[in-house]
């Protein structure tokens, strides 16, 4: 990867915005495609917003700003990532629908050009299954909000060669995150130690004796980053439900990693949290004394 590389992003949602704004602020060029054209506007709003907070904190001037937003090219088609040397995917959580795209990809693509997925939970190894060139295909995790989480998780598949882990690894590194190498498991590190942390919350949640900000409260104050439904509203009730699912699936529907009926229940409401306004702790209430 040198200067010239293009960056290929689908998909402009939470994730695949941040994950062109670091590109692009790493000096790579980035064509950000999605099939929604106000999600590509908003995306673009948005990291120019989230570049200005930047420049507020004297992390980058505003020259910085523009030659970062020029860097990007938003597109409606797929076909526009045919001179892509690698891209990232972050579309819906469905196993089908990566497949899918990354089939049609295949046939846009060049030969040599590398596939990642930002899958939180699904098999890369299924998702990869059905290309010609499976051992192009890896796992590249990034965290939400990506512009500030430092953790990538490279997942390999039994096909993956050596030289395009190494590619990754170092294509992270250069944007200054810090990537670990993982197997193909259900959740990889850092969602299959999550998922038993939001379980237990949603149980505490049903016994009924604390509300959902009280016990991010608590949490917050033990000294974790954000609470438990916080997180739920960061990365979108819909991602977290479908990734506790395929956890549970994968790992052979063990109770520990069991689905909660109140999570799905969030979902068909719509309270998918920041993305819709409205979940766990969404709009924002004052949070009361814990009871003793
Ligand atoms: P999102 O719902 O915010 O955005 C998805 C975007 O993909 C939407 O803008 C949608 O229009 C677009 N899209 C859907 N199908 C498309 C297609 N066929 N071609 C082009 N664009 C398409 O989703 P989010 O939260 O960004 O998640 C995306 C992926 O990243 C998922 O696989 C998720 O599991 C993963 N992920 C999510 C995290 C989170 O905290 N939300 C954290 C890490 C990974």
């Amino acid at each position: 990867m040198n200067d010239g590389t293009v960056i290929g992003v689908i998909g402009a949602g939470a994730m695949g915005r941040g994950i062109a704004q670091i590109m692009a602020t790493g000096g790579y060029r980035v064509v950000l495609v999605d099939t929604n054209e106000v999600a590509l506007e908003t995306a673009l709003q948005a990291i120019a917003t989230t570049l200005d907070k930047a420049i507020a904190r004297n992390l980058m001037t505003p020259e910085d700003k523009t030659a970062a937003l020029a860097r990007i090219t938003p597109e409606l088609a797929l076909e526009s990532l045919a001179s892509a040397d690698l891209v990232i995917e972050a579309i819906v959580e469905q196993l089908e629908v990566k497949a899918g795209l990354f089939a049609r990809l295949e046939t846009i693509c060049r030969n040599n050009t590398l596939f990642c997925t930002n899958t939180s939970s699904l098999s890369v190894t299924k998702i990869a299954a059905g290309l010609v060139h499976k051992s192009r295909l890896v796992g590249m995790h990034f965290f939400n909000p990506p512009h500030i989480m430092k953790l990538v998780e490279v997942i390999e598949t039994p096909e993956t060669p050596e030289d395009v882990i190494t590619t990754v690894m170092q294509l992270a590194r250069k944007i200054g995150k810090q990537p670990i190498r993982a197997k193909d498991r259900p959740g990889f590190v850092v969602n299959r130690c999550a998922r038993p942390y939001y379980g237990e919350a949603l149980c505490i949640l049903e016994e009924g004796n604390f509300t959902a900000a009280q016990i991010d409260t608590a949490l917050r104050s033990a000294g974790y980053r954000l609470g438990p439904f916080e997180l739920i509203d960061l990365v979108g009730a819909d991602i977290n439900y479908a990734a506790t699912l395929s956890v549970w699936e994968a790992l052979e529907r063990h109770p520990r990693y069991q689905p909660f009926d109140r999570l799905k229940q969030q979902v068909e409401a719509g309270k998918l949290g920041q993305k819709s306004g409205e979940g766990f702790t969404l709009p924002k209430v004052p949070v009361t004394e814990l009871p003793p």
